[in-house]
């Protein structure tokens, strides 16, 4: 599959919002949101789309608040799951965050979201502890998980170990 990062833009919304709602439910995000996004200087969104952008298979995003780089949405098309394309996305969300100056990474996930957590946990995203009643739709709670030190030698020594393992599955990891 064919795949590159970039930034997300105002044209890519419509797309976008085709794969919010499958891929959030009742819970998810408004265009409006996204358009505040785009707007927002401490936030950074990009999409995993083919060369010549005419599909767009998922889409990932953080704000940066102070050292903390908080993931705020990760999705993929159900076409396009277990492909890596949510890893690659994640890897490029760590990427970013390191260039931005974030020393940490966190997000909130559902405890019932086992196939997001198993992707956090191999970056190393430790659970700290519970939101209660997080999920307004049917009051779940979230899990609250946050990284090591993202600049210390362990974590770039895992984050090496994860695109190795990438480019052995011959997963093409370009980014723009
Ligand atoms: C979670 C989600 C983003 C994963 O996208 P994806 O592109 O299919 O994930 P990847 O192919 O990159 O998966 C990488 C690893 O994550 C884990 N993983 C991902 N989906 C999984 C699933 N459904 N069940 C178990 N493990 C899963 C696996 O460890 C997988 O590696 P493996 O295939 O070698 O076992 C996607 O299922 C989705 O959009 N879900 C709805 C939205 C959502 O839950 N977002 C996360 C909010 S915190």
């Amino acid at each position: 599959m064919d795949i590159k990062i970039r930034q997300m833009m105002l044209k890519d919304l419509d797309k976008v919002m085709e794969i919010e709602p499958i891929a959030f439910g009742c819970h998810h995000w408004s265009r409006q949101s996204f358009v505040n996004e785009l707007n927002n200087p401490g936030g950074y969104y990009f999409v995993a789309c083919s060369s010549d952008n005419g599909l767009l298979y998922g889409y990932s995003g953080f704000w940066l608040i102070g050292e903390e780089a908080h993931i705020t949405t990760l999705a993929v098309h159900p076409d396009y799951r277990r492909k890596y394309v949510a890893e690659r996305l994640l890897l490029n969300d760590i990427a970013q965050s390191q260039k931005v100056g974030a020393g940490w990474m966190t997000l909130e996930v559902r405890v019932s979201n086992e196939g997001a957590q198993n992707l956090y946990h191999k970056y190393g995203f430790k659970n700290l502890g519970l939101r209660r009643n997080y999920y307004q739709d049917n009051n779940e709670d979230a899990m609250v998980l946050w990284t090591e030190n993202i600049t210390s030698s362990e974590f770039q020594k895992l984050v090496c170990e994860r695109v190795n393992m990438l480019a052995a599955l011959k997963v093409n990891l370009a980014e723009v």
